[in-house]
């Protein structure tokens, strides 16, 4: 299939700018330019700190978002979700628009991440999943054999065209400032299938995994074929990186994990690599596993608070970006502190070829936006620079 990008706005204008005031020229559409010939490319962000150091270009300071940057932690994002289920939220391409802008308003971040959720897409494919709120996804008919993966149809792209729209929105009004889309792992997404509500443990998916192989196969083919639909339907859109967010797939051990999940998500990247951009593998408590999610194909592998940086560059094999990963608890400790800490997370992150400053995990809804904010000048002030 010819990836067709459509163009976005002629206007070049920063982010903040974009938040002051609207750009005349945002949300009009340009025609074809010569930067069709990068099929699927949004190249108005390529050279952008986010992009660079994803491709481990030299950047002068680590460029910075945060997981979770727009939720609940912002005043405007409660005000904006106020009387709005979370899933209907995130099927209206203008909430999503602004709910997704919020933070990059705010903070000045080096990328906006869509607003959006991992169980969209299956929702968008039949499935009769919802998100209950301070809950999370829940099922009420969970998946456990072959008759309820059948219930489980493709994803066409026309089943989520309201984040087509969100996303030719929202790359219009970024300009230069990337706009990540992003996915559930299929194992992540099967935890929510199979056990139908959140977990610590998932023991169901885990169990269905090691005792029913061929149903656990089919399971996570129909689940990597919606991802790869949903991932490129953003970049087709205009998304100018990808996150594969596998969070729980820490939860399985490095044999398990290399032959019941990595196949299926190094098809993922394998699918998404001719479209050209680039993409982020994260996991939480994936430890053990760095290497692999390495190994699966992304061009960065996000590290999770548990482990060093400077010890994450000696567990994935060269040629990676790695992005993290100061806890995100630690924003909630008074800001010397926090100095401190990403004063470290920063220094550590100088051994890596590239690194992208992030939390370990998402933002805490707890957290006070003005450490957010202090936060990210502090990452923008300290210049980059690799040990190597
Ligand atoms: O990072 C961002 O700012 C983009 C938005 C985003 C959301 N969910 C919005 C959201 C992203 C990237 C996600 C991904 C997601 N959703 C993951 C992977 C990332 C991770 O946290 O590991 C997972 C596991 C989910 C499933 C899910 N959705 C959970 C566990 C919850 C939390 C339930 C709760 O209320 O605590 C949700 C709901 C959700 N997704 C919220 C937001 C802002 C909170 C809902 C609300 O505001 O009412």
């Amino acid at each position: 299939m010819p990836w067709t990008f459509g163009g976005v706005s002629a206007g070049r204008f920063s982010a903040k700018a974009a938040a002051l005031g609207r750009d005349p020229t945002a949300g009009r559409r340009a025609g074809p330019r010569g930067y069709e010939t990068i099929p699927g490319v949004n190249n108005q962000t390529a050279d952008s700190p986010f992009i660079r150091a994803c491709r481990r270009q030299p950047v002068s300071s680590a460029p910075v978002w945060y997981m979770r940057q727009a939720g609940r932690s912002l005043p405007e994002y409660r005000a904006t979700r106020a009387g709005t289920a979370m899933l209907d939220a995130c099927s209206n391409p203008d909430l999503i628009t602004e709910i997704t802008l919020q933070p990059v308003r705010r903070f000045g971040v080096d990328a906006a991440i869509l607003f959006s959720d991992i169980v969209v897409p299956l929702r968008a494919a039949g499935l009769d999943i919802d998100i209950r709120p301070g809950v999370g996804p829940v099922l009420d008919k969970p998946i456990r054999d072959e008759d309820d993966v059948a219930r489980l149809r493709g994803l066409e792209p026309g089943d989520v065209a309201f984040v087509s729209q969100a996303v030719e929105m929202l790359t219009a009004e970024l300009g230069e400032t990337p706009l990540i889309g992003f996915a559930g792992g299929p194992f992540t997404l099967a935890c929510y299938l199979v056990d139908g509500a959140p977990s610590k443990t998932f023991d169901r998916t885990r169990s269905l995994m090691y005792g029913a192989p061929a149903l656990w196969a089919s399971l996570l083919g129909r689940l990597t074929d919606i991802t790869i639909t949903f991932l490129q339907v953003q970049v087709q859109a205009g998304a100018s990186a990808v996150q594969l967010f596998d969070s729980w797939a820490g939860i399985v051990s490095p044999e398990d994990y290399q032959r019941s999940v990595l196949p299926f998500s190094r098809r993922i990247f394998t699918a998404l690599a001719s479209a050209g951009v680039p993409a982020i593998h994260f996991g939480v408590g994936t430890g053990e596993l760095l290497g692999l999610l390495g190994e699966a194909g992304a061009d960065v592998v996000g590290v999770d608070w548990r482990v060093p940086l400077d010890d994450a560059v000696h567990r994935v094999a060269p040629g990676k970006a790695l992005q993290g990963n100061l806890d995100p608890a630690i924003l909630l400790a008074p800001w010397p502190v926090v100095r401190e800490r990403a004063s470290e997370v920063l220094e550590k992150g100088r051994t890596a070829e590239s690194h992208i400053f992030n939390l370990g995990h998402g933002v805490l809804p707890e957290t006070d936006p003005d450490i957010l904010a202090r936060l990210t000048d502090l990452v923008h002030a300290t210049p980059a620079g690799s040990a190597r």
